[in-house]
């Protein structure tokens, strides 16, 4: 098993400790990362308008986790959230992978609701670790916030789970524990975003982690820049873009709270009351918001809403009192972070312009000196805001100071300073964490003696490690094959894992391959671990169109609802089927990652393999050997491709048995496909049947042995059993094989509308038609003259048996495959002992009975001729097929 983790329960995250386990480790952390897209639906969520006061979010993930069935939840702000049911597709808790039940949704409709929000009616409670994964289409910053309060529950305090919550890159909480408060605590952070998003909950050992409320939503790209001011000493910082941001305050100074509904982009502004240190000296101010002006760059209604600027403090009675002093806020905050300030101003307190110089100061540090709003601006009630970093160091106290008081120098009559609007934001650390050292991957990057000794020991390790590399190198280079040099790539001969796809690892760019050797910088830098692992590699964008002519039209062969196939050609010369889903559907992210997902675990010669994918710009393209007589039910009616006769429709059958067999009981894990059907059996140019398209496929508890869950699959092989009581089994894969079965027998469709009432399903059909013994009148006419008594019995027999109403009646896909290599072995028998060598008595075989033939005979005849029957014309009536 490859993915190991599954099995043993470390963590992907514990610390590696090896190269080899390095290795390892970045594979299933990359292998995690491919896995886990979930698409947004993400319709924008207000209409869209030429007013710069809307903003649509691409990305719109609101979630009120644990709400009840299916109702959504609607704020008065105007957003809805969505239910859990809805959004139990991001969610994968281990609840969908093992048995237990890990997350109780909880619902309290009395509990006090600290505020007006229905989100805090109910949580999701996770006892081990979960994550929702999000699809993110628009890369940029993201406003990702949570919401928590403790909502009572019967058995489990809330109040008292201590959890850590983290993103793939960053620590938003480590070992958090909302303590003895009834109130809420909301959590928001600006991350940028690529790809994906991956929101992980990991509860304490025996304690539990719990969420109210998720949003997972798009912010303008311009937010925040990449430079801002410093104050000690006073310069110019780069690279803000390289942090993620957690908001500590966000004030509307001077005015009442700005809730989300009057911010365009969902923002809380609370009041400044409570900060405000000398609100004797402060008077509120407020303007109405239309007459303040956003300048042509700058300040937009996106960096704080007119709500915002239209309101300030400014010195109160200045030239009663001391003339001078300063305007002060204090703030506690987390004194070993450093600290974005944001300061909005907007002059609505001058009659004219330059009138207004005001120093502002940062924990007693100068900030900006006379500032004039005026010169920045060219007039008066202009927005204009102004950004600084504030490093760990410069702070004391536990506390930021915010200040502003009149510059020495104003030469205006009433000495005057103001503020509009303050945002203290917090800046991720070295650890990519807003709560303490530890990083993602649980190490701790404090500032210790030990740390220096973990990185003499990966020093030295990568030494040792590195040493032995080469000598590797060495021998396989001595060892190197005579025609290395055709083989066109380095790697190809020092990793021939895979020996008869190295073609596929050497097709591609040298930066790819590098990443071979350790390096994780870029998505496709994953590739050459894939190719290692066996598990097919990392196509980019560019490769596939070339090998499909920019998905030209010509090269659709076969269209579902996951999007289209493709045949394409590589570099190569190898021909492949692409499988590129339409970005639009929800449902194809999932079926996508559930098809690697599943396809990389499994390898059998009846199941199709996955040979790579490419998920950059957004696309979701799986690549598949290429099956040149594609799917069985071409073969059997509605196209004019030649029918294929009993024989080797039975080989067909007895190939997909095997696969699914091998499905439900070759891997660690036996595996449900859900949609078994004659187009997801496919034929390569020897018609030799591999199963496809998991897209569906589910993991089948070892225990429990079903999984709940909505009922999917095709109409007219779908289990009548799994779609009344909602419990998949491997015996509905049993049951639509079923019908596969007599479908293949009948060659007609499983559902026909168009015949009468109680021909319209085949199962029943065929069933009522067997037991009244008329089953004969239905067979494809095709081969019906061609089928041994015998054998159809046996064939009939298993098919009936596949089709039981109750699941537990139904043999297992074992026993299905023995009977059916019987009703073949039963075939080559009768036609071979009573016709070996008369090649014109074509179709004399008819009504032989097998029956005096004992078992002995049928060894004989199997083993020792089929290579012959095979290959004689009375076996194959129809001649080879035609590929397509
Ligand atoms: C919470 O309150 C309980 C009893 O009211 C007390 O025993 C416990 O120590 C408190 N926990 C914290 C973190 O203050
Ligand atoms: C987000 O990150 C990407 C790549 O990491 C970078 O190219 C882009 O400029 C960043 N965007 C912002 C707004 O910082
Ligand atoms: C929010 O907007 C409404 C009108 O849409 C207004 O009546 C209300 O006063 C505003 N509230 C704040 C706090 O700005
Ligand atoms: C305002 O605060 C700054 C920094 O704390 C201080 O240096 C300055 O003297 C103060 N101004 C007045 C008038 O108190
Ligand atoms: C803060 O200062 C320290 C030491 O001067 C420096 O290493 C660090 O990069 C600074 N951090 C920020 C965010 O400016
Ligand atoms: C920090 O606190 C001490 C004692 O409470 C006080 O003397 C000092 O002025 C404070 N410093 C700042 C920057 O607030």
């Amino acid at each position: 098993m490859l993915l190991g983790g599954d099995n043993n329960n470390s963590s992907p995250f514990s610390r590696p400790s090896g190269f080899s386990s390095f290795l390892f480790l970045s594979f299933l952390l990359s292998f995690t990362t491919f896995a886990v897209c979930v698409r947004a639906e993400s319709p924008p969520s207000s209409s869209p308008s030429s007013s710069p006061s809307t903003y649509s979010p691409r990305d719109n993930y609101l979630i009120d986790c644990g709400s009840g069935s299916s109702e959504q939840t609607s704020l008065d702000d105007g957003r809805t959230f969505k239910s859990d049911h809805e959004s139990s597709s991001y969610l994968s808790t281990k609840e969908d992978i093992e048995t237990s039940v890990d997350s109780i949704p909880v619902k309290a409709k009395s509990s006090p609701c600290p505020s007006a929000y229905p989100l805090y009616r109910s949580a999701r409670i996770f006892t081990g670790e979960s994550r929702y994964r999000f699809f993110i289409s628009q890369p940029g910053p993201h406003w990702v916030r949570l919401h928590f309060y403790p909502v009572p529950h019967s058995s489990i305090k809330l109040t008292d789970a201590v959890f850590t919550v983290q993103t793939d890159k960053f620590v938003l909480l480590h070992d958090f524990s909302i303590g003895n408060t009834t109130s809420l605590v909301f959590k928001e952070y600006l991350i940028n975003i690529t790809g994906r998003l991956s929101i992980i909950f990991k509860p304490h050992k025996d304690s539990h982690a719990f969420i109210n409320a998720i949003e997972v939503v798009s912010a303008p790209g311009s937010i925040i820049s990449d430079a801002a001011s410093t104050v000690a000493p006073r310069d110019t910082f780069t690279g803000l873009s390289n942090f993620a941001f957690e908001v500590s305050y966000r004030l509307n100074v001077g005015g009442p709270m700005v809730t989300p509904k009057n911010d365009t982009l969902s923002r809380t502004w609370l009041s400044d009351e409570a900060y405000n240190a000398f609100p004797e000296g402060s008077e509120a101010v407020s303007v109405e918001p239309k007459n303040v002006h956003y300048p042509d760059g700058g300040a937009t209604p996106y960096i704080a809403p007119n709500w915002v600027y239209a309101s300030a403090q400014k010195m109160k009675e200045a030239q009663v009192m001391q003339p001078n002093f300063n305007l002060t806020w204090k703030m506690s905050v987390d004194p070993s972070f450093s600290y974005l300030i944001r300061f909005h101003f907007c002059d609505i307190v001058s009659k004219s312009l330059n009138d207004l110089l005001f120093n502002v100061y940062i924990n007693e540090f100068m900030a900006a000196s006379s500032l004039d709003l005026s010169s920045l601006t060219d007039a008066l009630s202009t927005a204009y805001y102004k950004d600084f970093v504030l490093n760990a160091t410069a702070i004391k106290n536990d506390s930021i100071t915010v200040q502003v008081g009149p510059a020495s120098n104003a030469q205006s009559s009433l000495p005057n300073a103001i503020l509009n609007g303050l945002e203290v934001i917090k800046l991720s650390n070295e650890a990519g964490s807003f709560d303490g050292l530890f990083a993602v991957d649980g190490t701790y990057k404090g500032d210790t003696g030990t740390k220096m000794k973990i990185v003499a020991g990966v020093g030295l390790l990568m030494g040792v490690t590195a040493i032995v590399f080469l000598g590797i190198v060495f021998v396989r280079w001595q060892r190197r094959p005579h025609d290395w040099d055709k083989r066109k790539s380095f790697s190809s001969w020092l990793l021939p894992l895979h020996s008869t796809k190295t073609s596929f690892l050497s097709s591609k760019s040298s930066s790819r391959r590098s990443s071979l050797f350790g390096s994780r910088k870029s998505k496709s830098g994953y590739s050459g671990l894939f190719s290692n692992q066996g598990l097919g590699r990392f196509f980019t964008f560019t490769e596939l169109q070339n090998a499909t002519q920019n998905f030209d039209e010509n090269a659709v062969i076969g269209v579902g609802g996951f999007g289209k196939v493709y045949i394409g050609v590589l570099e190569d010369g190898n021909k492949v089927a692409i499988k590129r889903g339409n970005p639009g559907s929800e449902q194809g992210i999932n079926e996508f990652q559930t098809e690697i997902q599943m396809l990389s675990k499994l390898r059998h010669r009846h199941l199709v393999s996955l040979i790579g994918f490419c998920d950059e710009q957004s696309e979701m393209i799986l690549v598949y050997e290429y099956m040149a007589n594609g799917p069985f039910r071409d073969h059997l009616y509605g196209t004019n491709q030649p029918p294929v006769s009993w024989k080797q429709r039975l080989e067909i059958c007895i190939g997909s048995a095997r696969g699914l067999h091998y499905l439900h009981t070759g891997a660690a894990q036996g595996i449900i496909h859900r949609d078994v059907k004659t187009t997801n059996i496919l034929l390569d140019e020897n018609l030799v049947a591999k199963v496809a398209d998991f897209g569906l496929s589910k993991a089948a508890p070892m225990d429990r042995g079903y999984v709940s869950t909505a009922v999917k699959g095709s109409f007219g092989y779908l289990d009548p059993e799994y779609f009344r009581r909602q419990q998949l089994t491997e015996k509905s894969d049993v049951y639509s094989f079923g019908v596969v079965l007599f479908e293949v027998l009948c060659a007609r469709p499983v559902i026909n509308p168009k015949l009468p009432r109680e021909q319209v399903s085949l199962a029943e059909w065929a069933l009522q038609c067997h037991r009244k013994g008329i089953l004969e009148k239905i067979i494809d006419p095709v081969i019906a003259e061609t089928i041994c008594k015998e054998s159809l019995r046996k064939y009939v027999e298993a098919a009936e048996k596949c089709l039981a109403e109750y699941g537990v009646d139904r043999p297992g896909m074992g026993d299905v495959l023995w009977n059916l290599e019987y009703a073949m072995q039963l075939q080559e028998a009768s036609t071979q002992i009573d016709h070996p060598e008369d090649k014109s008595a074509n179709l004399i075989a008819l009504d032989k009975p097998c029956e005096n033939l004992s078992r002995e005979d049928l060894a004989v005849a199997v083993s020792d001729n089929s290579e012959i029957a095979a290959g004689s014309s009375l076996f194959s009536p129809v001649g080879k097929v035609r590929g397509r």
